[in-house]
């Protein structure tokens, strides 16, 4: 029988959100319904809002969560009903481009569940990112689904769907920072943060923050930056090459997406360095650098899509590291919030006050 629960949607571009009945249906073939317990508040949720990503309104907004497998569809053996579970957007296909070459991460056709969940008038509802979990259940394809250790907290375990991902993968996956690296990070939001975090993990041995809101930077300094930038006071190009002796950091990820901060993270690394783009632009957005630049800084210019992640690989990974207390995950949440409080949330977002607003239900 098809549930009806409570859902955050955004109905039209722009306007406020609203909590409303959504249906969702029983899950067909390779579809699971899953009870969420947490979701984080994103900000690709309030791009979502903004009309920002597309025009498939209504949206089921968020995408950052853990909850438990309520139900199952015919063929699904990789979950069960009761199992705890990190939700994530990239259940790779196998069969893509992307796939068959070994590179899974970068899987070009990612499953999402085939059934539409709907407003109680049959208006379908689009899932943010293929999940819209600011819900009671949601219905997403089973391998979106990643079995994790029951003894993370949901409100923790659930910004590894998103934002904490992104920025840990940023450094550790697509920057490929390693021991002894030297690391700048420009933009200390919620990725940036979790950007830092990586590197610290990874065993950078400079970790350079840059945020133009001081409160960010104390945050950085707790998760493992080792100096601090406030590029609304200071040169950042300046500051992170007297910072590594005069060279530029090996690793400079731009985890805000503008050309000034990509230009920043340009000019500020070392020759045969790696910028990682992770923060994500507009389309209106241009960079100019002059090519000679592009030839003779050497090294590579990357993006980083959910920090290449592989969820199988990497969730389960980072809960076990979070276990034994080396990845703070618990720093990340500043608040946890109700259902109802969901465009408040978006408001502290705009004026720097929360890392991660979490969604509990
Ligand atoms: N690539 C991916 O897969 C992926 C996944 C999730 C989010 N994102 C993107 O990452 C970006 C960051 O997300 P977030 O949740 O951390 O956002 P956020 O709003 O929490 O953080 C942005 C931070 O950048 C800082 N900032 C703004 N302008 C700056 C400047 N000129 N110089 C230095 N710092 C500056 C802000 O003070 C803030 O601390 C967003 O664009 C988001 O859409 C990308
Ligand atoms: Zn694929
Ligand atoms: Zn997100």
């Amino acid at each position: 029988m098809p549930q009806t629960v409570k859902g955050v949607i955004a109905r039209a571009k722009g306007a406020e959100v609203e909590l409303v009945d959504i249906v969702v249906p029983d899950p067909g073939p390779g579809e699971a319904v899953v009870k969420i317990d947490a979701c984080g508040v994103c900000h690709t949720d309030l791009h979502y809002r903004e009309g920002g990503i597309g025009d498939n309104f209504p949206y089921l907004l968020g995408h950052e969560a853990a909850g438990v497998v309520e139900s199952v569809g015919a063929g699904v053996t990789d979950v069960a009903p009761g199992d705890f579970v990190i939700l994530n957007w990239r259940a790779v296909c196998g069969q893509c481009r992307a796939c068959r070459r070994g590179r899974p991460w970068y899987c070009f056709d990612t499953h999402n569940a085939e059934q539409k969940m709907t407003l109680d008038d049959g208006t379908e509802l689009s899932p943010a990112l293929g999940i819209g979990a600011f819900a009671g259940k949601t219905l997403v394809h089973a391998g979106q689904c990643t079995k994790v250790e029951p003894g993370v907290p949901a409100s923790v375990a659930g910004l590894l769907g998103c934002g904490v991902m992104a920025g840990l993968g940023a450094a550790i996956n697509t920057g490929g920072v390693g021991r002894g690296d030297t690391v700048a990070v420009i933009g200390c939001g919620g990725v940036g943060a979790a950007a830092i975090a990586g590197a610290h993990l990874a065993g950078a041995r400079r970790i350079i923050a840059v945020d133009i809101d001081a409160r960010k930077l104390d945050k950085a300094n707790e998760l493992g930056a080792t100096h601090t930038v406030n590029g609304a006071r200071e040169d950042v190009v300046e500051m992170v090459k007297a910072l590594t002796d005069g060279f530029g950091a090996d690793v400079v990820i731009d985890a805000v997406g503008r050309p000034e901060t990509w230009k920043q993270a340009f000019y500020a690394r070392d020759l045969a360095g790696t910028v990682v783009l992770v923060g994500v632009p507009t389309p209106e957005m241009k960079v100019e650098v002059p090519l000679i630049d592009v030839f003779g800084h050497g090294g590579s210019l990357k993006s980083s899509w959910y920090g290449d992640c592989l969820p199988s690989r990497d969730f389960p990974m980072l809960v076990d590291l979070y276990l034994q207390g080396r990845l703070p995950l618990d720093a990340f949440v500043t608040e946890t919030i109700a259902i109802g409080d969901v465009e408040a949330a978006f408001d502290k977002m705009h004026s720097g006050d929360v890392l991660r607003s979490v969604v509990v239900l």
